[in-house]
């Protein structure tokens, strides 16, 4: 059985070459995510046919952020397909309307602050001053309140998050995972799959260190060789 604490992102932009991946893959992934660069490119239809075919699990990330009634008109048609995990960004007001939406068919995590952002970043959005995973702590804590079933966040916040009050009986699941040696890409607040299993993740999103990989079965067994020393 495989050790689904792995959520492989299949950012390949086209379906069939997610297929074909899964397929190499086979049992020692049971769980994968699909993004928003396989929107136009068959995500839907290769979530379905990952679901019903393969018998996979399904983490669709839409990272959805509109008003209330529309987040939950989108919510409610995803919903309808079967998904584990949606995602929508972890303002209070998303994440209600998206949960309302769901009602309870998928589970609905909240986006923390991305990974690839640091400080930098947060300045040029206008974020407010402040340490970075104090913000992303604070943002996970409302997302909780506001009744999210998890949170995205990467590992670096993920021990202050697991310790939260409201973080019982929640999901924490850790982009940003790099397997020693990896290329970090554009991600900046990274960690191995070891030390965000260790730090309190449920669950640990890889991409490119699989997808990339010139023998991706082989990356993703080291990988989950990894989380098992976590
Ligand atoms: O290739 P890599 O392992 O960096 O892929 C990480 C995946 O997790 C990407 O699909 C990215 O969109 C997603 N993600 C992220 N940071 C977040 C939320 C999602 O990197 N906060």
């Amino acid at each position: 059985m495989s050790d689904d604490r792995l959520i492989v992102a299949l950012d390949l932009g086209h379906a069939l070459a997610g297929l074909d991946l899964a397929r190499r893959l086979g049992d020692a992934v049971g769980f994968y995510k699909i993004g928003l660069g396989m929107l136009t490119g068959g995500g839907l239809a290769l979530a379905r046919e990952l679901k019903d075919d393969f018998g996979k699990r399904i983490f669709l990330d839409m990272k959805l952020f509109d008003i209330p009634a529309t987040v939950h008109e989108a919510v409610r048609g995803l919903a309808a397909f079967d998904i584990d995990f949606l995602t929508v960004h972890g303002d209070p007001h998303v994440v209600r309307a998206a949960v309302e939406g769901a009602a309870g068919r998928t589970k609905i995590l909240a986006v923390t602050v991305l990974t690839s952002l640091d400080r930098a970043d947060l300045d040029a959005a206008l974020i407010r001053p402040g340490d970075l995973a104090a913000i992303t702590v604070e943002r996970a804590a409302r997302a909780f309140d506001a009744g999210a079933d998890g949170v995205i966040a990467s590992p670096h916040e993920a021990a202050a998050i697991r310790a939260l009050p409201g973080a019982a009986g929640r999901l924490i699941v850790t982009p940003g995972v790099r397997p020693a040696g990896a290329a970090a890409g554009d991600q900046k607040r990274i960690a191995t799959p070891a030390a965000a299993i260790a730090a309190g993740a449920d669950h640990i999103v890889v991409g490119r260190p699989v997808w990339q990989a010139p023998d991706p079965l082989a990356a993703a067994q080291a990988i989950l060789g990894e989380m098992a020393t976590g």
